[in-house]
């Protein structure tokens, strides 16, 4: 232990001295912060500037109207989201830009330059409407990352139909529930997608979830898999399913956007919590599009040359913002890949960088440790010498992985960017800007200029480690939980007055230096991906055999937290390892696989307070083979340490 703990200080302090070097200064830094100091003599003309930036089609009375907790920019503006990301870009001269760059899991690869993708996102826009989708209705993308994912959200708002995509991976019940939340009228789907040379059935997901979808009405269908087979044909119900390349065949390649309030809602993308039911996080348009704009310009430093790859799922924040709005909007060139980074082999993802000679790639931890633990020879195989910035988010990156990643993958070249932000923030919230601040190991850096964040304790009291909050509203920020403001208001904005609680625990240091340490809340980061340790509890008492679930997150040196579980059967049921199978296998189905958990234990008690609360921190203590901390609480002391000897013999 100590002997790593010497060689991770001895690297630590050879990354900054040679961050210090003049070879690296001379390569990123300026150092000229002028942008902050603007921002900070005036944070709402700062934005201001950046939104003059974009097209609008009237413009603003206020630059901000805040009633706390509730936020509305761009008061009186109108605007097109798709417009600016496409027409604009065609009237500036980049029609024959590339816009993106698609590569399959099998290899075939297509290409949209601005002029094409503007045409094809026309002709699905006019296909939407003559299914009947008008402005306002919701539509639900149920696609795995195809370049119809990007054009689906794209012609969705060009013509005012706010969407919601769901990730590929979740599970006919989840997209149920959020079908549902909406009353969505369309669903955008393709017949199956490739994973690991697999296919997942989306299709056959989609056609059991709208069984107990009465308000959707049609869908639209992507021939991904082209071939029906026989374990995956896509069933057409005829009058409401329809294939997307016949549709698009008949459609025009012009269509008028829709003229939009800034305020408008954009999209909904759900997001766990800390209760059973996902939340309904809501973004709307003027403020949205401003922020993931000037982030996407100056946290990736973006040129126009640039080529520019984040790995992330459209189905996720963090696809959105950064591999749709954000660098569409600033006209760049963007790279999507459909498959897993380790097929058909570990160097995919190098092998891609060096194919289309990215310039900008962003991705996560988990992806990043995976690549570590893999080894450097599937990196060194490849020419990457086209990579010249790095970022990082989703999850606390650790200082080992890091180096790594500064060495291996930048050659010690490029500096890398930590952004720190939540699907509820909508855009990059804390990072280093390459082209004007240092950036360190461990720390994601400064708020970005315009953005207000301190550290507080519970008392709302100023401390140099505590709960990160946002003191001001920024543009992009969610507006409400779809249909619950009441649940918006409890969850964000109850701990102190009008300053936004974000769930996380953070540091400072002496140059104003942040270091997130994760979630203080009951939800859990597991390879990336969120999920409240409550959902998989619900999905586990789900199952006939369960009377009561406990779900903690414990350290897991790839996906940075592993999902427990802890479980008392009802009685008659028989614990064995056949029944521990099944229900790992239950919440994959309920939820999507990405929740399935890595382990459960069966006991006969839980760790429960006196008042019958289930203590979380002694399990968690427990599944990470810690020490137990204070169980002075307890009901019943015994319960807990039966369970650790259980858990020990278990693991070994
Ligand atoms: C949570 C938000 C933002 C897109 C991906 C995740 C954690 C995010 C960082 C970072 C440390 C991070 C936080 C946050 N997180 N970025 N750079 N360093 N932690 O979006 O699913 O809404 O999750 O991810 O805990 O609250 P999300």
């Amino acid at each position: 232990m100590d002997s790593n703990r010497n060689d991770l200080d001895a690297l630590l302090k050879e990354t900054r001295q040679f961050e210090a070097s003049e070879k690296f200064k001379g390569n990123a830094i300026v150092r000229d912060r002028s942008i902050y100091d603007e921002a900070s003599k005036n944070r709402l003309t700062f934005w201001e500037s950046w939104a003059e930036n974009l097209k609008w089609r009237e413009k603003w009375h206020t630059i901000l109207e805040w009633k706390p907790p509730y936020a509305k920019w761009f008061l009186g503006g109108k605007l097109n989201v798709s417009e600016n990301c496409l027409d604009r870009h065609l009237e500036a001269g980049r029609s024959d830009k590339m816009a993106l760059i698609w590569e399959g899991e099998n290899g075939d690869s297509r290409s949209y330059t601005y002029r094409d993708l503007h045409a094809e996102v026309c002709k699905l826009a006019n296909s939407l409407k003559s299914l009947g989708v008008k402005k306002g209705d919701r539509v639900v993308i149920y696609l795995p990352m195809i370049p119809e994912a990007a054009i689906a959200m794209l012609a969705c708002a060009r013509i005012g139909a706010p969407h919601s995509v769901v990730f590929g991976g979740f599970s006919p019940q989840s997209l149920v529930d959020r079908i549902n939340d909406l009353k969505a009228v369309c669903l955008i789907t393709a017949d199956g997608g490739y994973r690991r040379g697999g296919v997942v059935p989306l299709k056959t997901n989609a056609d059991k979830a709208l069984d107990s979808c009465p308000t959707v009405k049609k869908v639209i269908v992507v021939a991904r898999l082209g071939q029906p087979t026989e374990e995956f044909s896509a069933d057409m119900e005829i009058g409401r399913d329809h294939w997307y390349h016949e549709l698009i065949g008949e459609a025009e390649p012009h269509c008028t956007p829709e003229i939009m309030d800034a305020e408008d809602l954009l999209f909904v993308l759900y997001t766990s919590g800390t209760t059973g039911k996902p939340k309904g996080i809501v973004h709307t348009t003027g403020g949205y599009l401003t922020q993931v704009t000037a982030t996407t310009k100056c946290v990736f430093d973006l040129q126009e040359d640039d080529v520019y790859w984040c790995t992330a799922d459209v189905g996720w924040i963090t696809g959105h913002s950064y591999i749709v709005y954000g660098p569409m909007s600033n006209g760049a060139s963007v790279l999507m890949y459909e498959g897993a980074p380790d097929w058909p082999d570990k160097g995919r993802f190098w092998e891609i960088c060096q194919k289309y000679k990215v310039s900008i790639f962003y991705t996560a931890p988990t992806a990043i440790r995976a690549f570590m633990k893999w080894g450097d020879d599937w990196v060194q195989k490849y020419d990457l010498s086209s990579l010249r910035l790095l970022g990082t988010v989703g999850e606390p990156i650790n200082p080992e992985a890091w180096i790594w990643y500064h060495r291996v993958i930048g050659k010690e070249r490029c500096p890398i960017v930590d952004t720190w932000w939540q699907t509820e923030t909508g855009a990059i919230m804390i990072t280093s800007l390459p082209a004007v601040t240092e950036t360190r190991p461990g720390s994601a850096g400064e708020a970005f200029p315009g953005i207000c964040t301190a550290l507080l304790n519970d008392e709302g009291e100023a401390v140099s480690a505590g709960l990160l909050a946002i003191t001001e509203p920024w543009p992009s920020m969610l507006r409400t939980i779809y249909g619950d403001d009441e649940r918006y208001e409890s969850t964000y904005w109850s701990k102190w007055e009008g300053i936004y609680f974000a769930g996380d625990g953070a540091k400072i240091d002496e140059d104003g230096f942040l270091s997130i340490l994760g979630r203080v809340d009951d939800v859990l980061n597991t390879a990336g991906h969120r999920i409240g340790t409550m959902e998989v509890e619900s999905a586990l008492v789900d199952h006939p055999a369960v009377a009561e679930a406990a779900v903690v997150g414990k350290f897991d040196e790839v996906k940075g937290q592993a999902i427990a579980a802890f479980v008392t059967l009802k009685e008659n049921w028989q614990a064995d390892d056949g029944l521990v199978m099944e229900l790992r296998d239950h919440v994959a189905k309920k939820i999507g696989a990405i929740a399935r958990p890595d382990s459960i234990v069966l006991t006969a008690d839980l760790p429960k307070t006196r008042s019958g609360k289930i203590m979380r921190r002694l399990l968690k203590d427990i599944a990470e083979g810690k020490a137990l901390g204070d169980t002075t609480t307890l009901a019943d002391p015994s319960v807990v340490q039966g369970l650790k000897e259980q858990y020990l013999s278990k693991e070994s």
